[in-house]
């Protein structure tokens, strides 16, 4: 029986660690069909994320690729961006010429309503990678496409790992916590790669030698964006490379055995100024709080790498 590519989409905010997800997801065509791109404001602005997202199809050699941009602001609360940890641009480190595909027209929270409608229910994955407010926004413009979606994996969160943003709070939840508890309370089917994970697939300079080893454009903007990016995970965190994030949310799409977690209940705090953000999770069972997520907190971070260079290196 031929097996059809896993349909998804990609709602991020690049970001570097976006990055190496959406090449990550770009070059597995066999397991993984791109139905499109939604860019949203967080990392950095949303002009520049829409911008990036588009450099990073190109360089992937997917020009084709359908590009959208979405929100450039959470639902209620003023933007927070992290320049600090990703540039200027967003995708600091090499310099990449200015995209020449296409964004495409019209708003990103329109394509996953009218992508949602249209194909059969069940069938589109969400693959969040940065702030929550397209995916909320759209549920909340169109309540009938949540019963249509087959899963959401996003990353997000953080419970032993603590916040990374605030000393409560991971920085896609704290940017938009209304978002979040919009889709977490959507009764989607959920799975979370909080940093309790990603903490554990940090970038060293095998690793990063290993992208700069495969000889090719993409090994070497992908060496170049990692030694830019974990310049202040290192400092902050006193580590030997920097967490990448968001091709978790790939990597367990591909091949879901790296990970191991609980199904557990999560929740959103969006009351308390302390402690804005946070992602409060029911690990220990102690609540009679029904299980909502499958919250991972290990992963094969050898078998990560492995995986993630395999891909890269496909011309
Ligand atoms: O906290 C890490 C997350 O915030 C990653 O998705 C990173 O790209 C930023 O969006
Ligand atoms: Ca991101």
């Amino acid at each position: 029986m031929t097996r059809h590519p896993r349909k998804i989409i990609i709602d991020t905010d690049p970001g570097q660690d976006d990055a190496f997800a959406i090449l990550l997801a770009l070059a597995s065509p066999e397991e993984l069909d791109v139905l499109g791109i939604c860019a949203v404001a967080g990392n950095v602005p949303l002009n520049w994320t829409e911008r990036n997202a588009r450099v990073i199809c190109e360089l992937a050699g997917k020009p084709q690729t359908k590009v959208f941009a979405g929100c450039d602001a959470p639902l209620k609360r003023p933007l927070v961006t992290a320049e600090h940890v990703h540039g200027k641009t967003g995708l600091d480190g090499p310099v990449m010429a200015e995209p020449t595909m296409p964004l495409q027209p019209g708003h990103a929270v329109d394509f996953l309503i009218d992508t949602l409608r249209r194909e059969p229910s069940g069938t589109v994955t969400l693959c969040p990678l940065g702030p929550l407010t397209n995916i909320a926004t759209a549920f909340l413009k169109a309540p009938d496409i949540v019963g249509r979606v087959q899963e959401i994996v996003l990353m997000g969160g953080a419970y032993f790992e603590v916040g990374n943003i605030t000393p409560a709070a991971e920085f896609n939840i704290y940017v938009d916590p209304e978002a979040a508890e919009v889709v977490f309370k959507a009764g989607v089917p959920l799975v979370v790669m909080p940093l309790d994970v990603t903490h554990k697939v940090l970038t060293n300079r095998a690793r990063v030698e290993a992208f700069r080893a495969l000889g090719t454009n993409v090994g070497r903007v992908a060496a170049e964006w990692a030694d830019f990016f974990e310049r202040f995970d290192m400092a902050k965190y006193g580590m030997d490379g920097a967490p990448l994030h968001d091709p978790c949310v790939i990597a367990y799409l591909l091949q879901p055995g790296l990970f191991k977690g609980r199904h557990i209940n999560v929740e959103i705090e969006t009351q308390s100024d302390l402690t804005l953000g946070m992602t409060v999770a029911d690990w220990w069972g102690v609540t009679n709080r029904k299980a909502n997520a499958m919250f991972m907190g290990a992963v094969d971070a050898d078998g990560f790498f492995a995986l993630l260079t395999d891909r890269l290196g496909r011309p």
